[in-house]
C-alpha cells in the first residue's frame, strides 16, 4: 500500500511545486507524499486548459512517493468530470482545496470561502466522492475558518464524510499568514477525529521547518504527519535528516541551482516563462559571501540559457 508512510508532506504550491521542483526536492531528500499545484476543475475543461493542465505534468520518477492532484473550483459536476480524468491520468490521490485565502479566489465562493458555504461544500464532496467511488482516495486541505475561527464546526461537518485524511493549516483566512499558526486548534481537530472518525488522519500544516520541529509537534499535537511548505525554501535538503544546510558547500547549492535550472529547460523547452526561475534564486543564493551578486546577476538575465551559463562560470 502506498500510502504506508504519510508523515512528512511536501505542501502544494503554486508555482513552485510543479514536476520540474518536486524532482529538485526528491534528489535533495524524499518526502512521504508529495502534491500539484492547485488546478482549477473549471479550467480544466475550458478552451485553456493546456495552460492550466501543465500544472499535473509529472515524472513516472515521481511516483516511488504517493502523487496526489490538488483541485479547487465551483462547479460540483465539473468536479465529478476533473475526478475522472485524474484516475485515467494515473495520480495516486486527488486533494480538495478548501483553504486557499486569495480574494480572487474566494469572491467566486472558492477554496476558503467555502468554510462558509457547508452546502456546496456538501453537493461537491458528494460528487467527487462518488466519481473516485473507491479508485481513487480523496483528501481535503483547509483552515480554521474564513472570517473567523470555526474549527469545531467545520471539523464536525467534515468528519462527517468518508475522506482519508485531512490537512489543516492552522490559520484562518481571513488572516493570511500573518500571525503564526495556532496549533492547538490543529489539536482540537485531533480529539474530534479520535471522537468522530477515528480514521481519518489528521496532518498538521503551518511553520515546521525542520523534521526534528515536525517529531516534536507530531508527539504534541498527536497529528499523523505534518505538511511543509516555505520551509523548504530555507533548506532544499529538509527532507534529508542528515544533511545540515549549514554545512553545503556554496557550490552545491549553486550546483542545485543549476540542476534545477537545466531540468527546468528540458522539461518545459518554451511552454513555461523561464523568469519563474528567477524566484528560486532566494532559495540557492545565499548566506555565503558573493551570494547577492550571485543573485543580481540571475535576474539580469533575459532568458533560460544565460542564466544556465552565470550559474556555471561560479562552479566550474
Ligand atoms: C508560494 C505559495 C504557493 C501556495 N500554493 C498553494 C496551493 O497551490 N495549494 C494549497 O493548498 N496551498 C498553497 N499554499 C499554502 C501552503 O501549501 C501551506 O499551506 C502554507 O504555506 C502554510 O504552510 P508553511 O507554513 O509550511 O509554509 C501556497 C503557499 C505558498 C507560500
Amino acid at each position: 500500500m502506498k500510502f504506508n508512510n504519510i508523515k512528512y508532506q511536501l505542501a502544494p504550491m503554486e508555482d513552485v511545486t510543479d514536476t520540474v521542483f518536486r524532482r529538485i526536492v526528491m534528489s535533495c531528500g524524499v518526502p512521504d507524499v508529495h502534491y500539484t499545484e492547485f488546478t482549477s476543475v473549471e479550467g480544466m475543461f475550458s478552451p485553456g486548459s493546456f495552460a492550466v493542465t501543465q500544472r499535473l505534468v509529472y515524472d513516472e520518477s515521481e511516483k516511488q512517493i504517493p502523487l496526489i492532484a490538488q483541485i479547487w473550483g465551483k462547479t460540483p459536476d465539473k468536479y465529478s468530470m476533473a475526478v475522472e480524468k485524474l484516475i485515467d491520468m494515473g495520480f495516486d490521490g486527488v486533494d480538495l482545496n478548501f483553504g486557499c485565502p486569495v480574494a480572487k479566489i474566494t469572491k467566486q465562493g472558492c477554496c476558503s470561502a467555502l468554510i462558509n458555504d457547508f452546502e456546496k461544500v456538501d453537493e461537491i464532496l458528494t460528487k467527487v466522492l462518488k466519481a473516485a467511488d473507491g479508485k481513487i482516495p480523496v483528501s481535503v486541505k483547509t483552515r480554521c475558518g474564513f472570517d473567523s475561527w470555526k474549527t469545531q464546526e467545520w471539523m464536525e461537518f467534515l468528519m462527517k464524510y468518508p475522506i482519508w485524511q485531512l490537512t489543516l493549516h492552522g490559520r484562518i483566512a481571513k488572516d493570511m499568514s500573518k500571525h503564526p499558526a495556532d496549533w492547538s486548534k490543529i489539536a482540537q481537530a485531533v480529539e474530534i477525529r479520535d471522537r468522530l472518525a477515528p480514521d481519518m488522519k489528521i496532518i498538521g500544516n503551518g511553520d515546521i521547518k525542520s523534521l526534528n520541529q515536525a517529531d516534536e509537534y507530531i508527539e504534541k499535537y498527536g497529528v499523523d504527519g505534518v505538511m511543509i511548505g516555505r520551509g523548504i525554501f530555507e533548506n532544499v535538503w529538509l527532507f534529508d535528516r542528515d544533511i545540515d544546510p549549514a554545512n553545503v558547500a556554496k557550490e552545491d547549492w549553486i550546483r542545485k541551482f543549476l540542476e534545477h535550472a537545466e531540468l527546468f529547460k528540458f522539461t518545459w523547452e518554451d511552454r513555461k516563462n523561464f523568469a519563474i526561475l528567477k524566484k528560486f534564486a532566494k532559495v540557492y543564493i545565499r548566506n555565503f559571501k558573493g551570494s547577492s551578486e550571485i543573485r543580481e546577476a540571475v535576474y539580469n538575465c533575459k532568458d533560460i540559457d544565460s542564466m544556465i551559463s552565470v550559474l556555471r562560470t561560479h562552479i566550474d
